[in-house]
């Protein structure tokens, strides 16, 4: 059997304003020998580049056998609609945060509820610990959502983890992940990461893996095109609005 292998599809933007975080995830894709899956899906803004960055990937949306959510908040569901031929998996925790209203107690801003209970029938859901696909084991990481999951490479030791380590800072300095949960279980999450993974791939960060007490990322960072419109009022200002290539 092929060893599972990760490849990012879309790169993270670690970026914030007073706005509120911009939501841009790591959209990763899983390639196992036999099967392709779909390791979030980003918000809708992202879908053009999503499916672009497929095409180029030389990977067609039909060729998509599952999509795996980290879990609901928007930045990283909201594209499940184009993959109407894909299983949809998400942890039966985080199906129960959201469709038993338990979200709302939390005052947690970023489920698309509508949108969930739409496609509320596509969702199969799994439990903490379950081998989804030959070598491919989820784990629970709550804290940043209650049923937040990660999903193990259990043969190359890769731990794909949605928002439950936002970066590679906050896991190396026991910075808890933006909880809406609870952020003490988020820090006891982290601690289930090193038994089964040397290389983390964060919800909101380049891919790392920590030697020696040092971070060390792992593969190339996607370039990402930021735009950014100042209000000017001269009329031939066009050529002054930014554009920037950043790599993080
Ligand atoms: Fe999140």
């Amino acid at each position: 059997m092929k060893q599972a292998a990760f490849q990012i599809v879309l790169p993270a933007i670690g970026a914030s304003s007073n706005r509120g975080a911009m939501g841009w995830c790591n959209i990763s894709l899983i390639e196992t020998g036999d099967r392709t899956i779909l390791f979030d899906t980003g918000s809708n803004d992202d879908r053009p580049e999503l499916l672009a960055e497929l095409a180029r990937m030389g990977v067609d949306v039909k060729d998509i056998d599952a999509v795996f959510l980290s879990h609901f908040h928007y930045d990283h569901c909201c594209n499940i609609e184009v993959f109407e031929d894909a299983d949809i998996y998400v942890s039966a925790r985080e199906l129960e945060y959201v469709l038993s209203g338990e979200f709302k107690t939390y005052g947690d801003p970023y489920i698309p509820y509508g949108m969930i209970r739409y496609y509320e029938q596509r969702f199969i859901p799994f439990a903490d610990g379950e081998e989804l696909f030959p070598g491919l084991r989820t784990l629970a990481l709550p804290g940043h959502t209650p049923g937040v999951s990660g999903l193990i490479l259990e043969e190359s030791r890769v731990v794909l983890t949605g928002d439950s380590v936002k970066n590679a800072y906050d896991y190396t300095h026991g910075i808890p992940p933006y909880a809406i949960y609870d952020a003490e279980k988020g820090l006891e999450s982290y601690t289930r990461i090193p038994p089964v993974a040397d290389t983390i791939v964060p919800g909101h960060g380049r891919p790392f893996s920590v030697r020696e007490g040092r971070i060390s990322y792992v593969g190339e960072q996607k370039p990402v095109d930021m735009m950014i419109f100042p209000n000017l009022e001269h009329l031939d200002a066009l050529e002054e609005r930014a554009c920037h290539r950043i790599i993080l």
